[in-house]
């Protein structure tokens, strides 16, 4: 069914040898300069990146096709000279090639990170317990005085990260922890600098200080003492454990904290959004201390949530994926090896789905009634789906939620006097952020 080369080739930009289609490609941020190439042809766009054959996928049932339905087919990661460098060749999750290694390594985090599918608990104490410091360390700066959250949100989410894989907390001034976030921030430089020699004392270290198993780090060190010997011990060496390690820092705290502060430059550019999220936040906690239980009864903060995810995914062109045998997309012929970009920012800003897709308008998400949220797969993606989909989707919705209503209940945001709102757009990196921005914080008791 998939397989027929006598379909079609993809419309595809003009390229020249070498240069691929560079030449071709508008000015401007990618996401959006690929989109707008989307709407002039077509959903499937063939072009060539250097001298390798890539199309980018734009419209929702052909980017399902690519996940889910032929998430197998499109399950691969092409080598690239700086991932490769990072990743000592793919051997993280991330950016490894389909194949025994990435199956096997996605399922030990998988199964150390919801303990086997079977709870959150373990994640909710611990953003819980984050939240609370959160909030208790942000009372000093009620005072009228500016300041921009980043380093706040970044520590609170690192300290998240560190106790599910180490099993081990820090204070914020604690010199480890500093160090940690440190490496966190320069992730690419450091992990491409330290030889893994340097690092596995430190490993070894945490698994004789008896941390338990089930952190992330215990059930990747217990996974390799059990498969010595066997076919599995080549999957599991030092490199790789490292390698994932790195992956769910690198993956897991710049994501979230930049949402996080997506969802706040949205809020103090909509005060009256933040104003009726906290006044159902009031009604419905009475001022009980959030927990996971409470989504449903927080529609329009969940509602927002889900509406920042969508105007400003934090991963508006994903990592490529790869073509591992020929097969068709949306009637078109792709060759084994073509590399697949999937553009969730086009996705989630079709208008033949989206009523005014550039509007904010968290009352997309929500019933009539403004009671229950609707989620509205197939055309919202933002943890992507399938085979390849993000391990740290239930995390990092817990994380959110759970950050998010403590400091609204706490805290209103605002901005400075005479400060302009942050500019929404975006600045595309690693991932689309916020560019910085300060907010003043009022603590809610003294609000009235
Ligand atoms: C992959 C989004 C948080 C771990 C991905 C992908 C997206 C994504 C779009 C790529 C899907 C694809 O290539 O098809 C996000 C967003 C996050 C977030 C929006 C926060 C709001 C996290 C966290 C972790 C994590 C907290 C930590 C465990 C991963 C890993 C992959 C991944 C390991 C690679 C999966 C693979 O290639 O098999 N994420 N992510 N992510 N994410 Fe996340």
């Amino acid at each position: 069914l998939h397989s027929s080369s006598s379909a079609p080739l993809p419309p595809s930009l003009p390229w020249l040898p070498i240069l691929g289609s560079l030449l071709s490609l508008p000015r401007g941020p990618p996401h959006l300069a690929l989109t707008r190439l989307a709407h002039a042809h077509g959903p499937v766009l063939g072009l060539w990146l250097g001298s390798h054959r890539a199309v980018v996928v734009s419209r929702a049932q052909e980017v399902h096709e690519v996940l889910i339905g032929q998430g197998r087919v499109f399950g691969g990661r092409p080598p690239m000279v700086t991932t490769d460098i990072l990743t000592r060749g793919g051997q993280d999750i991330a950016f490894a090639n389909y194949g025994p290694a990435w199956r096997l390594h996605r399922k030990i985090v998988h199964a150390s990170l919801y303990k086997g599918g079977f709870g959150m608990e373990e994640i909710e104490a611990i953003v819980s317990a984050e939240a609370k410091e959160l909030c208790a360390g942000l009372f000093g700066y009620c005072n009228g005085q500016s300041l921009d959250l980043t380093t706040e949100l970044t520590c609170a989410v690192t300290n998240i990260i560190c106790a599910l894989t180490f099993s081990s907390g820090y204070s914020r001034t604690d010199p480890e922890f500093v160090s940690m976030l440190r490496w966190n921030e320069g992730i690419v430089r450091t992990v491409a600098r330290d030889a893994p020699v340097d690092i596995f004392p430190w490993l070894r270290a945490c698994l004789e200080e008896g941390s338990p198993p089930q952190d992330v780090l215990g059930c990747l060190l217990a996974a390799q003492h059990a498969a010595r010997g066997d076919l599995r011990a080549r999957h599991l060496t030092d490199t790789h454990l490292l390698m994932t390690v790195g992956d769910i820092f690198g993956a897991g705290v710049e994501t979230t904290s930049t949402v996080l502060r997506w969802i706040i430059a949205y809020l103090v550019t909509y005060p009256k959004i933040q104003a009726a999220i906290q006044a159902q936040l009031d009604v419905m906690l009475e001022g009980a201390f959030p927990c996971l239980a409470d989504q449903v009864r927080l529609p329009l903060l969940q509602a927002t949530i889900w509406e920042v995810l969508r105007s400003r995914p934090v991963s508006p062109i994903f990592i490529p994926h790869v073509a591992l045998k020929n097969t068709t997309l949306g009637g078109f012929h792709i060759a084994r090896g073509t590399r697949v970009l999937v553009n969730l920012y086009a996705v989630h800003h079709d208008p033949t789905v989206w009523d005014d897709p550039e509007q904010f308008q968290p009352g997309r998400f929500l019933s009539s009634d403004g009671l229950q949220v609707t989620p509205p797969r197939p055309h919202f993606l933002p943890f992507g789906a399938g085979p390849r989909g993000c391990l740290g989707e239930a995390l990092a919705k817990a994380e959110i939620f759970l950050l998010m209503a403590s400091l609204l209940q706490t805290f209103t945001l605002s901005l400075p006097p005479q400060c302009p709102a942050p500019n929404l757009e975006g600045v595309h990196g690693v991932v689309l952020r916020p560019p910085p921005f300060k907010v003043c914080l009022k603590h809610r008791s003294t609000c009235a």
